[in-house]
């Protein structure tokens, strides 16, 4: 057993800085869009969650969220606590690309499963489909990594985006979502993604995820590090650090309260109180570098903001999430934005106004090596670069970074 040293709401992973940069960016691409399709995959999965206490009925205030965690998130021994198997069959909506390229040893052999954060949803990776009329595929990941070859997977969390919105205290938990990930790979890697009819039985499968995304990835490292029920062969965790401080301080200001209030989407009307909306209007500060710098395409903030809510639950929120080492002996990729506030800030909202997660060996990203003491281990830090890694400027050497790692390492 690994010791289950908790991870209070979400761990993002630090790493590198661009200086010590093992890797040369390749030029920025200019792939072409992707052919892609939209569905829905109905996954049975089951897990043991957290037996967490009931929401406050009719509340809907921010300040009961910060109640309700501080009481059931303890810092200490979260192995005492009680647990609940849940199992079911959840509809996870998907976006599946093909490679826009023929690469041979690549071709219905890779396929990269893409998991977006906390407040995001799949776009997160299609570069929000914002009509770029410049440069189309500019802040697109999935659309670099077909250009090269691999296949692309994107999924909505459960609870999150277009997938199932099911109870959000007892069911949408980070257990329950590993599960889920975990039958996914599975099932790409025996053929039996049902009902896609995606036409390969991969061989190899890489996890990437972004902030809480990578959180999972994370975890699905060390509980399965020889690939085996579902683990991935290489994983690549981008907007995150051994302990992002920054992330709990800004929470609080980020959440509106519950989505059934806060939300203006018509389908939030009905969602239980433990579903939350948040405000990306007070993410934004957060979530991207400066706009005044001219780091970051200030259209691409407000599209994001005009076209997009999103929910999240309580249940992710308490649910503890492993921050232990890995024994996985394969390709990581660690990716962070070098002013990733949520990632790199002191803790505090004075302190979450900039922040410098630092370059070379001593970087804050770079002492993610230590709990990968095994891996083929890499670290990626973009200058100018904030949390929203793959919507700013930097994005297309971003993509490039990744993908050179990957190819380094025969994937
Ligand atoms: C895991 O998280 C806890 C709580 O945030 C922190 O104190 C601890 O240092 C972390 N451990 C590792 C190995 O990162
Ligand atoms: C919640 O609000 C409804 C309608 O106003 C009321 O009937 C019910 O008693 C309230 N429940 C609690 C636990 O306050
Ligand atoms: C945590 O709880 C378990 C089960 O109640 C107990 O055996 C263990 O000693 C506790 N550990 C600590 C560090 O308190
Ligand atoms: C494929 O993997 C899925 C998920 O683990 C499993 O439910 C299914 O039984 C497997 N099918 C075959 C034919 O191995
Ligand atoms: C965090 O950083 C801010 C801004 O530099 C500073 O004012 C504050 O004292 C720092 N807090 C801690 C706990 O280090």
């Amino acid at each position: 057993m690994h010791s289950n040293t908790p991870l209070i709401l979400f761990s993002f992973a630090l790493i590198t800085s661009s200086n010590a940069l093992p890797y040369t960016p390749l030029a920025p691409p200019t792939p072409s869009p992707p052919s892609c399709k939209d569905l829905t995959l109905s996954i049975t999965a089951s897990a043991l969650n957290w037996d967490l206490p009931p929401y406050p009925a009719n509340a809907t205030d921010v300040a009961t969220l910060g109640r309700y965690l501080g009481q059931t998130v303890p810092a200490s021994n979260f192995s005492s606590k009680p647990k609940i198997k849940v199992d079911g069959t959840w509809e996870i909506s998907a976006r599946y690309c093909e490679p826009s390229i023929k690469v041979k040893e690549r071709e219905g052999e890779v396929v990269q499963l893409l998991l977006h954060g906390f407040l995001s949803n799949k776009l997160y990776w299609h570069g929000l489909d914002y009509p770029n009329p410049d440069y189309s595929t500019q802040y697109d990941y999935a659309a670099h990594a077909t250009s090269q070859g691999y296949a692309t997977l994107s999924i909505d969390n459960l609870g999150n985006g277009e997938s199932s919105h099911p109870d959000p205290l007892k069911i949408v938990q980070f257990p329950l979502q590993q599960a889920i990930i975990r039958t996914i790979i599975s099932s790409l890697r025996n053929g039996t993604l049902n009902p896609v009819n995606i036409p390969a039985k991969f061989e190899k499968v890489v996890m990437v995820g972004h902030s809480y995304g990578a959180l999972h990835t994370r975890e699905l490292s060390i509980v399965n590090p020889k690939g085996e029920d579902g683990g991935a062969d290489a994983y690549i965790l981008t907007s995150t650090a051994l302990n992002p401080l920054g992330l709990s301080a800004i929470v609080s200001q980020a959440t509106a309260g519950s989505a059934s209030v806060f939300d203006t989407a018509p389908s939030s009307k009905d969602l239980p109180n433990g579903y939350m909306a948040g405000k990306l209007s007070a993410w934004e500060t957060y979530l991207y570098p400066s706009v005044e710098r001219g780091e970051v395409d200030e259209k691409v903030i407000e599209f994001e903001k005009r076209e997009f809510a999103h929910t999240f639950t309580v249940g992710e929120l308490a649910s503890p999430k492993l921050n232990t080492t890995s024994e996985f002996e394969g390709p990581v990729l660690v990716m962070t934005g070098r002013n990733d506030v949520l990632v790199c800030s002191n803790g505090t909202i004075a302190g979450a106004a900039i922040a410098d997660c630092g370059v070379g060996k001593e970087g804050i990203i770079a002492a993610m090596e230590k709990v990968y003491p095994r891996a083929r281990f890499g670290v990626y830090v973009p200058d100018r670069t904030g949390h929203m890694l793959n919507f700013g400027y930097s994005a297309a050497e971003t993509f490039g970074a990744a993908h050179m790692f990957l190819e380094e390492n025969r994937l």
